[in-house]
């Protein structure tokens, strides 16, 4: 049997015809499907625009009057992007605090021996294949909370990055507040390049990231992917963690 079929028969009974109850849970609330869809959006376009900015072929097509307009529409967008999801992250740090169990910081950072039983065991059902899935977490499992954090540490990193590359050209002063960082990280050539590998984390994650939805979706069979556009999940009765 595939690997997905261990796991549909373990979520599901065994023989596909008795009926389980489910139950309709309100996992993500307005704020954090908000945050969420334009943080994709913003980060899209950050990767995007961040891209261009970077790329090579940059001092050839900037060349001509008209092609330094459209660059110029390109930095504009990245700087607008980079100040909504600036914003929308800090949002979301305050719902952490404020929102349901599942937005919760503490769903993050796994400091409970439960959250860390789990990390063992979504690795050894979903990454290694070695075992059956034990009981499924209703909002983030234990090692996708753990990734987030990490991604939320790698946004920290990169608005950093990014607002230090800003301070040299500008006057306000949320970026004029990052001026220290260019000598810390050994000039602007330093920051430039350590914002631009990131830009390769984030492109790392997203991939990674739509694929595991789609995943997730398809194997445990309870709206992984509707869940984080309308904010219901079904669960079986007997598994809500
Ligand atoms: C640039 C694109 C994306 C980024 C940066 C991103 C980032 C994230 C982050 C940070 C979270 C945690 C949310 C929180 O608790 O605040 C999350 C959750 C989620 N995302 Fe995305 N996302 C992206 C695109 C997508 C897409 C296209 C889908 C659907 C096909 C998707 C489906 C989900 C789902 C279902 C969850 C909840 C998952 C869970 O239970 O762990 N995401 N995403
Ligand atoms: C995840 C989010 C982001 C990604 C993926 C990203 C990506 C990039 C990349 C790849 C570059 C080109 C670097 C190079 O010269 O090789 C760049 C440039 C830049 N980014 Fe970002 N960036 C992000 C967020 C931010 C933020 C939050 C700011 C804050 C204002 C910012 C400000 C800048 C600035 C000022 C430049 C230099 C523009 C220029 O030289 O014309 N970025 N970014």
């Amino acid at each position: 049997m595939s690997a997905s079929g261990v796991r549909v028969k373990n979520l599901f009974p065994s023989n596909g015809s008795q009926p389980v109850e489910y139950r309709r849970i309100y996992v993500w609330e307005l704020p954090v499907r908000a945050y969420h869809w334009i943080n994709a959006l913003a980060l899209v376009a950050l990767c995007i625009t961040g891209y261009l900015i970077g790329a090579p072929v940059r001092a050839f097509y900037a060349a001509e009057a008209y092609q330094q307009y459209w660059f110029g529409w390109v930095r504009f967008i990245h700087f607008l992007a980079a100040f909504v999801y600036v914003f929308n992250f800090l949002a979301r740090l305050y719902w952490g605090f404020v929102g349901n169990k599942y937005a919760k910081w503490t769903s993050f950072i796994p400091l409970k021996s439960a959250q860390r039983k789990e990390i063992v065991d979504v690795i050894k059902a979903d990454v290694l294949e070695t075992k059956l899935h034990g009981p499924i977490s209703t909002g983030h499992n234990a090692l996708a909370g753990l990734i987030y954090f990490f991604t939320f540490l790698a946004f920290v990193f990169q608005t950093i990055t990014g607002f230090a590359l800003y301070s040299s050209m500008s006057s306000s002063w949320l970026p004029r507040m990052f001026t220290w960082v260019v000598p810390l990280m050994g000039g602007e050539f330093g920051v430039r390049f350590w914002h631009h590998l990131f830009l390769w984390f984030f492109v790392s994650f997203v991939i990674v990231h739509v694929y595991l939805a789609f995943y997730h979706d398809y194997i445990e069979g309870r709206g992984t992917i509707s869940s984080i556009v309308g904010g219901w999940k079904f669960d079986r009765v007997k598994n809500d963690k």
